[in-house]
């Protein structure tokens, strides 16, 4: 059984993560979608409610799990017996910070590989904090995160009207 790890802090999960998620499914027995609790963020989503959204939006994929740790990284690799660790990359501007990464993640657990995957060039400009500003303006983030997703989003900005912009 090869199990992957798929890592992030998924505050919302968006089709980027989803896509990386699909590509990952193809190549291992099993992938650990797993929230990564990092007390210096201030996340906008609870864990449960982050869990809970990685669950509907990939509940289609079989051999998913949805979990979430503090702590690091390799620790929790290794409780879960993974071989692996999967990782999206989007642009060149993501590459220096995931091969620091990468490399002391292999410090710390050489027999754990890290697979990094490319997503759909639609979704290379996505992050998570775009989509927030986005939804607080009220703008449109259809396509861009699942129904389920944009409906919390609507739901933590329920004043958000898109009203254009104010002239100052
Ligand atoms: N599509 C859309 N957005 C994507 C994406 C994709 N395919 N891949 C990454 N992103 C975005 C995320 O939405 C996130 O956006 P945000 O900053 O606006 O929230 C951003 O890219 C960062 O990605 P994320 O995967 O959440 O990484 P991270 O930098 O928050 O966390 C961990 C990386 C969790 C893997 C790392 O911090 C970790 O391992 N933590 C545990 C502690 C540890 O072991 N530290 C030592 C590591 S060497």
């Amino acid at each position: 059984m090869r199990v992957a790890i798929y890592p992030g802090t998924f505050d919302p999960i968006t089709y980027g993560h989803i896509d990386i998620a699909e590509r990952a499914v193809t190549l291992f027995d099993k992938i650990v979608i797993t929230i990564a609790v990092n007390s210096s963020k201030k996340p906008l989503f609870s864990i449960d409610e982050r869990k809970k959204m990685i669950m509907e939006s990939v509940s289609y994929l079989s051999n998913i799990e949805v979990d979430a740790f503090e702590g690091l990284l390799m620790d929790y690799v290794k409780t879960k017996k993974a071989a692996a660790v999967i990782r999206g990359l989007r642009a060149i501007s993501d590459f220096e910070y995931e091969l620091q990464m990468a490399l002391m993640n292999r410090k710390l657990a050489e027999d754990v590989v890290t697979v990094f995957l490319m997503p759909n060039v639609n979704y290379t400009y996505l992050n998570s904090t775009i989509v927030k500003e986005v939804a607080s303006f009220g703008g449109d983030i259809s396509g861009l995160v699942p129904p389920g997703v944009e409906r919390r989003l609507r739901e933590k900005f329920p004043k958000a009207i898109h009203s254009g912009i104010k002239k100052y």
